[in-house]
């Protein structure tokens, strides 16, 4: 597959990714869960600079979860050595590539360490304008939506927002994604069809796809595979397909 093959008339502005498997990868060539973690970092790197290569506007990849945080110490310890150095290393390649990096989650659970360098990169990278990447580190969907819940209710109770004035708008807008369009394609590796926890809110809609690739196998042109399969998908939003094909006359 390659990106020739890419509708860019009908290109997803934004695509999300369950990176999952880097434990089994690992396991396969008989090698400890964190080599797969470390190997799966060249997937990352071939896959956020071929989403940029086709144009899209938003990668969100789900590096982390709220639930990762019940790993042995050893693995937790490694990843977030990983992720301190992945982004010490890749600040330069986001600068050429002209791609801002966000991240969305609990990051004040993240190790000093970390969450200064993510920062210092965010900061770094905030007036680039190609692509979005967004890393979900530390990231719970239900905590993102308890903590909108409660950011709500304060302003109700402060006088600064109308009980009746609560609609879907203003949820989207307390979520750590208020300013991130939601995903038109969800992408989960491993083969595991569940959600785990990401971004339950935002993906009301996506189209879902599912590869039994390992992600530090994943690359490029896997990530454009799911995009040409996307386009081949009616998104229909409740109507019927007959409404569908009188609105694309
Ligand atoms: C995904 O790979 C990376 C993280 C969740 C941090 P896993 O570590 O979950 O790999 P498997 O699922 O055990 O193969
Ligand atoms: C989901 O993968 C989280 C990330 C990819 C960061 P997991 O491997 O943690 O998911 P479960 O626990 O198997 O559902
Ligand atoms: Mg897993």
């Amino acid at each position: 597959m390659t990106s020739a093959e890419i509708n860019k008339d009908t290109l997803p502005k934004h695509v999300a990714i369950i990176m999952d498997g880097n434990g089994r990868w690992a396991k396969k060539q008989s090698k400890i869960r964190i080599f797969g973690h470390k190997v799966g970092v060249k997937a990352v790197r071939d896959t956020v600079e071929g989403a940029a290569q086709i144009g899209l506007s938003y990668l969100t990849l789900y590096a982390f979860s709220s639930e990762n945080w019940k790993r042995p110490k050893k693995e937790i310890d490694a990843l977030m050595e990983l992720l301190v150095n992945t982004i010490i290393d890749e600040t330069k390649t986001l600068m050429e590539n002209n791609i801002r990096l966000q991240a969305i989650g609990n990051l004040e659970d993240l190790p000093k360490k970390c969450l200064q360098n993510l920062n210092n990169t965010i900061e770094k990278t905030s007036k680039n304008s190609q692509m979005t990447l967004v890393l979900a580190l530390s990231y719970s969907s239900k905590k993102e939506v308890a903590q909108a819940v409660k950011d709500i209710v304060k302003k109700v109770q402060n006088g600064k927002l109308n009980s009746n004035d609560i609609n879907e708008e203003t949820i989207q807008n307390h979520l750590f994604t208020q300013n991130i369009p939601d995903p038109e394609l969800l992408i989960r590796t491993s083969g595991e069809q569940r959600i785990s926890n990401f971004l339950l809110w935002q993906i009301a809609y996506s189209e879902l796809y599912f590869t039994n690739i390992l992600w530090p196998d994943f690359r490029r042109d896997n990530l454009f595979e799911a995009i040409v399969n996307y386009q081949k998908r009616e998104r229909r939003f409740g109507k019927t397909s007959e409404q569908i094909e009188k609105e694309n006359v």
